[in-house]
């Protein structure tokens, strides 16, 4: 006897097979679906937002007045998914032109500054980068696009490993989170070959300069709330230059036991 299902393509409807074909079409429709839906939801970090991104890099950091030039730090700002760094809450808020709260009384900074500062290093693709100050990730994920290797030290631990947490989901591989006071820096590491401060100490902390690479950068606010400035450093051998850049807001450098 001849098996008709067994020999028949599952398109070719027969009669007497109808609703088994219907059956088959069925379950492929729904496999093609869950397909779809599987890798439209893998690319979300990154199309989701992809709008407000754009318009972010074009109106807050290009724009006249703005005038951040640097190509490598433009391309990172417009690819970082910053809304994965905030509060699902605060989502719709990420993009906007100022910072947002991440918990535990701690901001993420204006995308303006993150960019200013990123610019500011001058970050090669061979560096290996110190940032004080790790919040909510998403300065050491921009950072992490431009260079090597990125070190981040966060001294509220909560915050600390959900950055790390973050970063990994996200696939910012060559980022390492220590919790701990930033102010004495990650000496095993040293030297970098650049340091980003993004919390403003009273002074510029010793530990720091001592680890960074000679002729290299770092960028530092410093002083009191409303009295603060981000500095450029290069160090010269023993001697330090530094230059006021530009006026800024950080929370203080706070202390560890
Ligand atoms: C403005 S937020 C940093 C934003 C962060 N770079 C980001 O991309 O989200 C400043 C951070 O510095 C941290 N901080 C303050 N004092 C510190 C210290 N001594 N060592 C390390 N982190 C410190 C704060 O807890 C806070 O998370």
């Amino acid at each position: 006897m001849v098996n008709l299902r067994a020999r028949t393509p599952v398109f070719c409807i027969l009669p007497s097979d109808w609703a088994y074909n219907v059956f088959v079409c069925e379950a492929l429709i729904v496999l093609l679906l869950v397909q779809l839906c599987m890798s439209v939801c893998d690319s979300q970090p990154l199309t989701k937002f992809s709008a407000e991104r754009k318009q972010m890099v074009e109106e807050q950091l290009v724009a006249p007045g703005r005038d951040i030039k640097n190509q490598r730090v433009l391309d990172a700002m417009a690819t970082v998914p910053r809304h994965e760094f905030v509060p699902n809450a605060l989502e719709r808020f990420a993009y906007v032109d100022g910072p947002v709260p991440i918990g535990y009384g701690q901001t993420i900074s204006q995308p303006f500054i993150v960019a200013f500062m990123t610019e500011q290093l001058d970050p090669k693709p061979t560096d290996r980068v110190l940032e004080i100050g790790t919040g909510s990730g998403y300065q050491a994920a921009v950072l992490s696009r431009l260079v090597a290797e990125v070190y981040t030290i966060e001294i509220i631990e909560p915050l600390a490993r959900r950055a790390e947490a973050d970063l990994k989901r996200l696939g910012y591989n060559n980022v390492k989170v220590h919790a701990g006071d930033g102010y004495q820096g990650w000496p095993e590491h040293a030297p970098f070959d650049a340091i980003i401060v993004t919390c403003a100490p009273d002074h510029i902390p010793q530990p720091l300069v001592e680890q960074l690479r000679d002729g290299r950068r770092m960028v530092i606010p410093v002083g009191a709330l409303e009295n603060q400035q981000l500095y450029l450093l290069q160090k010269h051998g023993t001697k330090v230059e530094q230059q006021a850049v530009l006026p800024v807001r950080f929370v203080p450098m706070t202390r560890g036991p």
